[in-house]
């Protein structure tokens, strides 16, 4: 083995080990925070969990058996969470947010030599976390309307033949659901070609379209979920997969022994005592989307209807990045997808409370006010 060389040339210092080629070329995933009084820009719910959730885990958490290893096989808890779904518990695959799901769905099912198919402008985890285990990324397009002809899926699918075909339904940034028949046709065009279907519903509940229902151990489609949106336990980090039970056996073989801490495997298993307090939320929320939404269409505003909790939208008048730093300028703080590939332009907002959205409504409504850019990006005239 050769010796690692240098990267400055000096030979006082440690030598810094070069990383791999492919991560050391890439920028990482960043989501920027700032201190703003209102922040809307990482689709979190603006509501906690109910506080008999925060006093049962509390009780719970006394019980733990601190020096022994958590439940390595997390029974309880995806059993929990099957019974949802009308699964069974070994149709379950469940991990510290549903990021690190996907990561182990690729890393048991991409790698070198394999290929990933994407349908952009989507949630950049899936392209990141592809490339991050080698796996080749292989990308359609989605039409004007952010949905996905099936002419492209079948193109790509046929083309490309992915061991995984991503679909985000409702899909981020855009907050477009698909199509239950567009869904039907992935996962035709997958066991035609060998690979597996995986539909993020992340947002799903918000939606009214929903893939969970079709899981199962004949059919090749797997759907990941997360406790960060709906369930308001962004912070627990809690995600999970429901596959057919071949697909969990070698998930379970690419996670780290107790990946699942105690405290992970209650805060999941209460939370689940909490489901209409869960939906009271969806519902308040829905509301808002809506609200939000037709005041942002009384403004100079381009807005893509939403099925999730936010609201992508491009200003006509003014620039994306002028719109975003003048509203950071009044504590509002919305994501900024302007420079994204396909998204030129555009912002997307997180529903919050009532209060925040009527404030990030005013500021929005007094930045358009202001006038025209001076110097507006090409695009934002399109
Ligand atoms: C589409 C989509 N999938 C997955 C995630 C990741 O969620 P988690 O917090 O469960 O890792 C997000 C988070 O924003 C998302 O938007």
């Amino acid at each position: 083995m050769s010796a690692p060389v240098p990267v400055d040339g000096r030979s006082d210092r440690a030598p810094r080990v070069a990383a791999r080629p492919d991560i050391a070329l890439m920028a990482g995933y960043h989501s920027p925070q700032l201190d703003v009084a209102v922040r809307l820009n990482t689709n979190e719910s603006p509501y906690p969990p109910p506080p008999a959730f925060a006093r049962a885990l509390a009780a719970a958490v006394g019980e733990v058996a601190w020096n022994r290893y958590p439940d390595r096989r997390a029974l309880a808890l995806r059993a929990a969470i099957g019974a949802l779904h009308g699964l069974d518990a070994e149709q379950v695959f469940v991990a510290n947010g549903s990021n690190e799901v996907l990561q182990a769905l690729l890393l048991a099912y991409g790698g070198p030599g394999r290929r990933a198919a994407l349908f952009e402008p989507t949630y950049a985890l899936h392209g990141h976390l592809a490339r991050v285990t080698g796996t080749e990324v292989v990308v359609g397009d989605r039409r004007d309307d952010f949905t996905v002809a099936p002419d492209e899926l079948e193109r790509v699918v046929e083309g490309a033949s992915p061991t995984v075909t991503f679909l985000c339904s409702p899909n981020n940034p855009t907050g477009t659901a698909e199509d239950p028949g567009l869904v039907a046709t992935a996962v035709d065009l997958a066991a035609r070609t060998g690979g597996l279907v995986c539909v993020d519903e992340a947002y799903a509940q918000f939606a009214e379209h929903r893939a969970d229902g079709l899981v199962d151990d004949d059919v090749p489609l797997v759907v990941s979920r997360t406790y960060s949106k709906t369930w308001a336990l962004a912070a627990a980090r809690i995600g999970y997969l429901l596959a057919p039970r071949w697909v969990v056996v070698e998930l379970e073989k690419v996670a780290l022994p107790y990946h699942l801490d105690a405290v992970t495997q209650l805060a999941g298993r209460l939370a689940l005592d909490h489901l209409d307090a869960m939906e009271e939320r969806v519902g308040l929320i829905v509301a808002e989307r809506r609200r939000i939404e037709a005041a942002l269409d009384a403004l100079p505003v381009r807005v893509w209807p939403s099925s999730a909790n936010f609201v992508l939208f491009r200003p006509t008048t003014r620039s994306g990045d002028d719109v975003w730093h003048a509203l950071v300028e009044r504590s509002v703080l919305v994501r900024n997808c302007s420079s994204w590939p396909r998204l030129e332009g555009c912002l997307r907002v997180t529903v919050g409370t009532p209060d925040e959205n009527t404030r990030f409504l005013d500021a929005l409504a007094e930045v358009l006010a202001a006038g025209t850019d001076t110097d507006p990006s090409p695009e934002v005239a399109s």
